[in-house]
C-alpha cells in the first residue's frame, strides 16, 4: 500500500535497520524500485527530485504511474511517494495535492529561524492529510538536478539548532547535513558521527543520509546504530543503468528497439536496489 513515512521509519530506527529512499528518473527506475521491493519483501520510499517530476510528465503523471505499477505488480510491501528536496511550500502543497504520500522542504539555504517557519507552515499543511515530513539543516554539497551546492557552501549541522527546529516545527524525520554529498565522492566520504549521535539524542526522530552513492558499508552500519533510518540513493543507480545501456550499444551498434537496451538497464537497476536493501537491513521487513 502507498503510505506516508512515518510509521516505516519508526519501526526501522527501533528494530535497527535504514529504509532506502531510491530515486525515480522515469518509467523503468520505477518499476525495477517496486520490483526489488516486492521481491525483497522491504519497505521502499520513492524519491522524487522536481526536475525528475518535470521531467516524467508532473506529479500527477509520478503518482498515477506508482499507483498503475503496483496495482499491476501486486505490490504488498509498504511505499512511499516522497519529493525530494521540496524548494518551495507550494511546491510541497502541489505534490501533496497529486498524491504523493511524504515531502522534503529542503529549507537549508535560509537562516534557521527562516527555516523553521517555513518547515512549519509545510508540516501544519501536511500532517492535516496524514503526509510526512522530512527537513534538512546544514548544507549537503555536491549535485543533484536543479541544486547545487559548491565545496566552500557545504556545511555541517549544529545539533542546537537541530534540536530547535525538530522541536518547533514537529518534523518527522530530519536531515543533519553531516559531511555526506549528492553524486561520487571525491575521496572517501567524511561523516560527522559524534554530532549525527548528538542530534539523533536531542532530536528524537528517525535520521536521513543524504548522498547514499559511495558510503561504504562501514559509515552505513555506523549511521544506522546511531539512529539514521532512512538512506538516500540515486547516482547509484544512475550509473548501473548508463553503464548497462553503455554495454548493450556497444555489442550490439545495430539495435535500436529501447526495450532491449532499457530492459537490461533496468534489471541492473533491480540488482543495485536489491543489494542496498541488504545493506541497509530493510529486507523482510515489511
Ligand atoms: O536526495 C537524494 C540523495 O541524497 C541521493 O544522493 O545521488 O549521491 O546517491 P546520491
Ligand atoms: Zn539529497
Amino acid at each position: 500500500p502507498l503510505v506516508s513515512m512515518k510509521e516505516m521509519l519508526e519501526k526501522a530506527k527501533a528494530e535497527g535497520y535504514a529504509v532506502g529512499q531510491f530515486n525515480l528518473n522515469n518509467l523503468e527506475f520505477t518499476q525495477a524500485i517496486l520490483q526489488a521491493a516486492e521481491e525483497e519483501q522491504s519497505p521502499v520510499i520513492l524519491g522524487v527530485s522536481e526536475g525528475a517530476a518535470r521531467y516524467m510528465g508532473g506529479f500527477f503523471t509520478v503518482v498515477q504511474i506508482v499507483e498503475g505499477l503496483m496495482a499491476d505488480y501486486d505490490v504488498t510491501v509498504p511505499v512511499a511517494i516522497h519529493l525530494d528536496h521540496g524548494s518551495s511550500f507550494e511546491k510541497c502543497v502541489e505534490a501533496m495535492y497529486a498524491g504523493f504520500t511524504s515531502v522534503m522542504i529542503d529549507g537549508s539555504h535560509h537562516p534557521l529561524e527562516e527555516n523553521i517557519a517555513l518547515t512549519k507552515k509545510v508540516v501544519d499543511v501536511a500532517h492535516t492529510i496524514g503526509v510526512s515530513v522530512e527537513a534538512e539543516l546544514g548544507r549537503i554539497g555536491g549535485q543533484e538536478d536543479d541544486l547545487v551546492v559548491e565545496d566552500a557552501d557545504a556545511a555541517y549541522a549544529i545539533p542546537s539548532e537541530c534540536d530547535q527546529l525538530v522541536r518547533e516545527t514537529g518534523v518527522d524525520c530530519f536531515a543533519p547535513a553531516l559531511g555526506s554529498v549528492h553524486g561520487p565522492y571525491k575521496g572517501e566520504p567524511n561523516l560527522g558521527f559524534d554530532r549525527m549521535e548528538e542530534v539523533a539524542k536531542l532530536t528524537g526522530v528517525p535520521l536521513v543520509l543524504h548522498g547514499g552513492t559511495g558510503i561504504p558499508t562501514h559509515d552505513i552500519k555506523k549511521a544506522i546504530s546511531l539512529g539514521t533510518a532512512k538512506i538516500n540513493v540515486n547516482t547509484e543507480n544512475q550509473i548501473s543503468s548508463a553503464k548497462t545501456v553503455r554495454e548493450v550499444l556497444a555489442a550490439k551498434p545495430n539495435e535500436y528497439d529501447p526495450r532491449k537496451y532499457l530492459g537490461p538497464a533496468r534489471d541492473a537497476i533491480k540488482e543495485t536496489v536489491i543489494g542496498k536493501m541488504r545493506e541497509f537491513g530493510s529486507s523482510n521487513k515489511a
